[in-house]
This record gives C-alpha cells, structure tokens and sequence, in this order.
C-alpha cells in the first residue's frame, strides 16, 4: 500500500524533508570543479560541517601543498593525503572537499567508496579553466600550459571520476543552483540505498 506521502507514486514529503545523511559527503573532480565553493554551501545546507582535506593536509605537514611537492615530490603528497582523508573519514559525518588526485589514487578511492558517499562535480574545460586561471599555488598546473595539463588530467581522470556514487554537472551557473543540485541527487541517490534491490 502506499504511504502517506505518496500521492500517484511522488513521495509529497520528499521536497521538504531535511536530508540525514548517514555518512560523509566526499567531493570529487578537477581543480576548478568548484569542490569547495560547493562543499561550504552544502555544508550549510545540510547543517554538517565542512572540511578541506587539502587544508588538513597543509595543518599535518605544517607546510604549503606547492612545498610538500617541491620539497618531498608527488608520490609523498599521495601518501599524506591517504593518512589525512582515512583519518578524517573515521570521523562524524561532514562534507569533505578533497583534492584532485585524492579519488585517482586507488587505495584512497577505495576508502572513500567503502566509507562516504561520492559526488563527482564534473565541469568542461573552459569552465574549470576560467576558475583556475586566476590562481597560482597549484603545482601540477605550473608545469607547462594550464590549460593543456588540465585536459591531459581531464582525459586520464574522467573515467575514474565516474565511479563515484553521484555525478553533478558543475557549470558555469550560480553555485547555489549546483548545490541544490546535488541536495537533489543525494536524495535521490539514499533513497535508492533504502529501497530492497
Ligand atoms: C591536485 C589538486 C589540488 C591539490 C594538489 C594536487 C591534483 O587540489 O590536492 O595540488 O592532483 O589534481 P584542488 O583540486 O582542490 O585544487
């Protein structure tokens, strides 16, 4: 029979429900898919609190990430960031906007996979462009061109970035629309882990 809500198979409750989430939101993509503008906004919407891993990265090694490459290399930055996002993974659920090789490495996807839900923020190039082309403390773009290097990553990524649980277009339209966005798809996507297969 169907439930009280449930007016011609649309769950009427559904709009207004505040979304409990049973563990951590984890937000993947490209530098300049928008993980942190969009994390904050989802962290306030959903009344958790947000965490940067790369910030918690930077706090552990008491260094820049640009210092962590240039002094220890790319392979070391891989293993901190394991450490960091298991840690922070073990604790209550957040929203955790990580950095863009956090998903790439395998055993830190597999955490990720095993202990959060993943939301893929995928963005064209133009647009992830136009957001990193104003800032410079990202290492992997300061070799070579910008914009080459991010569709290099872009082709070797997207695949795997499309594991995740969740995928939302990150756009070019305001980052409260993206949000809502994903609100959307989150709710759609833990009802679908309630409903028996
Ligand atoms: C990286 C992305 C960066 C940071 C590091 C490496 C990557 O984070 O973790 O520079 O491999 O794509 P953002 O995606 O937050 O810029």
């Amino acid at each position: 029979m169907a439930g009280m809500g449930d007016i011609h198979g649309f769950n009427a409750m559904d709009a207004r429900s505040p979304l409990s989430l049973p563990r951590t939101v984890a937000l993947v993509g490209l530098m300049g898919a928008g993980k942190s503008a969009i994390g904050k906004r989802l962290a306030m919407r959903l009344g958790l609190p947000f965490v940067d891993a790369d910030d918690e990265i930077e706090r552990a090694a008491g260094c820049s990430i640009a210092e962590i490459f240039e002094k220890y290399g790319e392979a070391d930055f891989r293993a901190g960031e394991r450490r960091v996002i298991s840690r922070l993974l073990d604790e209550a659920p957040h929203v955790l906007s990580t950095g863009g090789g956090a998903y790439i490495d395998p055993e830190t996807r597999a955490l990720m996979r095993a202990k959060a839900v993943t939301v893929w923020l995928r963005a064209e190039l133009d647009v992830l462009f136009d957001r990193v082309r104003k800032r410079g403390h990202r290492p992997l773009l300061r070799n070579g061109d910008p914009k080459e290097v991010l569709a290099r990553l872009m082709t070797q990524r997207y695949p795997i970035y499309a594991e995740a649980n969740i995928v939302v277009d990150s756009t070019a339209q305001p980052a409260d629309r993206t949000t809502e966005q994903v609100i959307e798809a989150l709710r759609a996507h833990l009802q679908t882990e309630k409903t028996p297969a």
